[in-house]
């Protein structure tokens, strides 16, 4: 009985005409507030080739801002600030995020005929039999498929991860795989520190001095800086704690990009490919430093040496 007149009497409050009116504003307002929120969160990871990237933060910024590469309307720092800060600050990190990390595709997969695999990809498999969900980084990744050790996990057991790869070209193709896993499209810096390298720099230096060839317009060699960023840049802005599986192709790089890890709980990285390596003088230098941070050799080839970090409980 009372749950009955409870009803009616809800019924007449509403019907009238002002708390109905009070009832639709402050459901509106609530709808409105709650978009907002879902979308400043989304925003910024989504890809912009899908032009999903949400509007609300462009209003933020200054006419200036605005009016500048479309590409980098989220950003509300240079990188002459981003540079001088610690390279896990909260603001290189939304820099990072914005400037250069592509969200995971979410188009079907468009990898073509499928590559055979390779001997170092059968010994990647075996390793990672039992894991499921895994997560990666893949540096530097090249086209993401060609040499790729890390598309089959992604493909057949659902991990996730990131490719890094800061060649246009290379990525140019990479994009078009629509892989799964983020696309970070930077260099890795040798240090704990942020910088800027100058594609080109010869052309930069010696700009064409058309003012007097009577040519109006004469198109300028293109040059263009590449970002680096160390790999806790990456790993943090994403909020990884724990890599299963580090692929770098980094050519003599990779001893200075390996030191460059914490090798602490703050992130564990339990197997690392490290690609060519004996193609490189420093071979055996990676080999000492690696020990001496707790890994033992799993498999080595002639071109390339996977470590394992030694568990507490081995
Ligand atoms: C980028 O990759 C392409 C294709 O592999 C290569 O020809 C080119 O030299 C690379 N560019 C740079 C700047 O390394
Ligand atoms: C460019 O050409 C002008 C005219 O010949 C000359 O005066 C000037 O010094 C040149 N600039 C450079 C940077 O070479």
């Amino acid at each position: 009985m009372t749950f009955v007149t409870i009803c009616r009497q809800l019924f007449n409050t509403l019907t009238s005409p002002r708390h109905l009116i009070l009832l639709l504003f402050l459901t509106s307002v609530l709808l409105y507030l709650l978009i907002n929120q879902q979308q400043d969160k989304s925003c910024q990871y989504l890809r912009p080739d899908l032009g999903l990237r949400g509007n609300s933060e462009r209003s933020k910024l200054s006419p200036q801002k605005r009016d500048s590469a479309s590409e980098n309307w989220l950003c509300e720092n240079d990188f002459s600030e981003i540079m001088i800060l610690p390279p896990t600050h909260k603001k290189a990190l939304t820099y990072f995020k914005c400037r250069h990390l592509t969200a995971p595709s979410i188009l079907r997969y468009n990898v073509g005929t499928w590559p055979a695999p390779n001997d170092l990809n059968k010994v990647v498999s075996t390793i990672f039999e039992k894991v499921k969900r895994g997560f990666f980084v893949d540096a530097y990744a090249g086209d993401g498929i060609t040499d790729s050790n890390t598309l089959l996990l992604e493909v057949g057991d659902q991990w996730s991860g990131v490719v890094i790869e800061p060649n246009d070209t290379q990525r140019s193709i990479l994009v078009n795989l629509n892989r799964k896993a983020w696309l970070a499209d930077v260099c890795l810096s040798p240090y704990v520190g942020v910088f800027q390298v100058q594609n080109n720099m010869q052309k930069e230096r010696n700009p064409p001095n058309n003012s007097n060839s009577g040519l109006i317009n004469q198109p300028r060699m293109s040059s263009r800086t590449t970002e680096c960023f160390p790999l806790v840049t990456i790993t943090s802005a994403l909020k990884v704690k724990r890599v299963n599986f580090m692929v770098l192709n980094l050519g003599t790089h990779v001893l200075n990009v390996l030191k460059t890890l914490p090798y602490d709980d703050t992130l564990q990285v339990d197997i690392i490919l490290v690609k060519h390596l004996f193609g490189t003088m420093s071979g055996k230098e990676i080999l000492t430093f690696m020990e001496s941070k707790g890994y033992f050799v799993t498999h080595s080839s002639l071109l390339h040496a996977i470590f394992a970090l030694k568990m507490p409980n081995q």
